[in-house]
């Protein structure tokens, strides 16, 4: 342990409470206000060796670092970090996977729910007082039922929400890069094949290059007229004005999302869409699940800087 007090994380400003009193405990904490290379002192240069992100590390801040041994992300995505540049400088990343596995396949089923059925305005409608004044809210031109469900990205998550969906009764299909190894849902091995399969579609995929956009206007026509599309991944998947086109001409039915390709910015196309469920990205956002995240996140920088061995290395 006096070994550990001696290296030094950094810590952007606004990280998990719970993690940096444990940073602190543990490791000799030097705070930044954010994550960028001009904020860099000497002082962090000479001496920083692991450092704590939630909203990413690029290549020019891990150069600014040359003790950089560790980036021990929060969260299971880690699309907001250069690991191409982290692996050619011999720097370990960790996520946080696992732990909120549950937890975002509750919140996929939830949005999937509010946006088929619209329940977030028949609250409104009830607190607005137009059930009194107006009577009942108008019945949902949408159901669950008889729905065919595809899940684009059939890792942890995708597995965790598709459970979910056989105890509905919903038949599953599912595209991912590659089939799954002793899964009984169908496959598609690609996506275009998933869309015209099903009706209703549920992005769980990461982000980056390999899917940046993958949800275009042909896969969102190809679930049709009834179609519904459920983003819990990454906003970086989706053409949002092909989404918020298809939503406007009724291609498709409706969508729920908690993610945006930039966040916290939604497009004002989005937000004025009324077939639209909007989430500000909650999938993970309860404290029991936060809580295990930074906690996951403090035990990777002391298996690393105890024993040199990480505990959930990105691949
Ligand atoms: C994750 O874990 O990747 C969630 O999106 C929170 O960042």
């Amino acid at each position: 342990a006096e070994e550990l007090q001696a290296v030094a994380i950094l810590v952007p400003a606004g990280f998990s409470d719970h993690a940096v009193e444990r940073i602190e405990r543990t490791f000799r904490r030097i705070a930044i206000e954010r994550a960028d290379a001009a904020l860099v002192t000497d002082e962090m240069r000479s001496t920083v060796r692991g450092i704590a992100s939630f909203a990413g590390i690029n290549a020019v801040m891990m150069d600014a670092l040359p003790n950089l041994e560790l980036i021990a992300s929060f969260g299971v995505g880690y699309d907001s970090v250069d690991v191409g540049h982290a692996a050619a400088n011999n720097i370990m990343v960790t996520n946080t996977p696992d732990v909120l596995t549950e937890e975002v396949a509750d919140t996929a089923i939830g949005l999937l729910i509010n946006t088929i059925r619209d329940l977030p305005r028949a609250e409104t409608w009830l607190r607005d007082g137009s059930w009194a004044k107006k009577g009942d809210y108008p019945l949902s031109r949408l159901t669950l039922r008889a729905r065919r469900v595809g899940i684009f990205g059939m890792g942890r998550i995708g597995r965790a929400i598709a459970r979910r969906l056989e105890a509905f009764g919903l038949p599953v299909a599912y595209h991912n890069r590659r089939r799954v190894e002793g899964l009984a849902y169908q496959y598609h091995p690609t996506l275009k094949g998933l869309a015209e399969a099903v009706d209703t579609l549920i992005s769980v995929a990461p982000g980056g290059a390999s899917t940046q956009k993958a949800v275009n206007a042909e896969i969102l026509s190809a679930l049709g007229a009834n179609g519904v599309f459920v983003n819990i991944g990454r906003g970086s998947t989706v053409d949002e004005a092909a989404l918020a086109a298809a939503l406007a001409n009724g291609t498709i039915a409706a969508a729920g999302l908690d993610v945006f390709a930039a966040e916290p910015n939604v497009p004002k196309a989005l937000l004025d869409a009324p077939n639209a469920s909007l989430l500000p990205h909650v999938g993970s956002a309860s404290q029991h699940t936060r809580r295990a995240m930074a906690g996951l996140c403090v035990d990777n920088l002391v298996s690393w800087f105890g024993e040199r061995r990480p505990l959930t290395p990105v691949p």
